[in-house]
C-alpha cells in the first residue's frame, strides 16, 4: 500500500511519560518510550498503518496537538497521563475535533489510588485498555486497525 493512502493514527503520551523506564519501574515498566516507539512503528509498519508520536508534559500542548490533528488524523490513542484524572480541556478538545480515541494506561488506574480511579475522558473514547504495560498500545494498534479497515 502506498504511504499517502495509509490511515494515520496519532499517538499522545502525557506528562512524566517521557521517564518511562526510570519513572516508578515497579508500575510501569522498565521500556523507555523510545522502545515503544520502535514496537509501535514495526507493528504499524506490519499491518499498513501510519503512526506520528506525541509527547508532551504540558497540558497546552496537548491541547494544541488535539487541535491540529482534524482532518489529518483518523484516530487517537491517547494516554493522558496524570491529565486523565483533571483535564476539562482535553476533553473538550477531542470532543472538539471529532476524532475517534482510544485510551491507554500502562498500569491498571483501577486497580490504584482513589484520585486515578477517574477519567475524565473513558466515556468519550471508543474503549480503554489499562493495566498491560506497553501491550496496551499494541492492543490498541490492533483495535484501531479493526476499527479504521473494519477488519
Ligand atoms: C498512567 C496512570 C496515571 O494515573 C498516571 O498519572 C500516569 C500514567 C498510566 O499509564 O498508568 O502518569 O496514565
Amino acid at each position: 500500500m502506498r504511504k499517502s493512502s495509509r490511515k494515520k493514527i496519532l499517538i499522545i503520551n502525557g506528562p512524566n511519560l517521557n521517564l518511562l523506564g526510570r519513572r516508578q519501574p515497579e508500575i510501569y515498566g522498565r521500556e523507555k518510550l523510545s522502545d515503544l516507539k520502535t514496537i509501535l512503528q514495526k507493528e504499524a509498519e506490519r499491518t499498513n498503518l501510519d503512526i506520528v508520536f506525541f509527547q508532551s508534559n504540558h497540558e497546552g500542548a496537548i491541547v494544541d496537538r488535539i487541535n491540529s490533528a482534524v482532518d489529518r488524523f483518523a484516530l487517537i490513542i491517547i494516554n493522558p497521563a496524570a491529565y486523565t484524572h483533571t483535564s476539562v480541556a482535553i476533553r473538550d478538545a477531542l470532543l472538539a475535533v471529532n476524532i475517534p480515541a482510544i485510551e491507554v494506561h500502562l498500569s491498571n488506574i483501577h486497580r490504584r489510588e482513589d484520585f486515578r480511579k477517574k477519567s475524565l475522558i473513558s466515556d468519550i473514547c471508543i474503549g480503554v485498555i489499562s493495566g498491560f504495560g506497553l501491550q496496551g498500545y499494541i492492543l490498541a494498534l490492533y483495535a484501531a486497525r479493526k476499527i479504521l479497515n473494519g477488519k
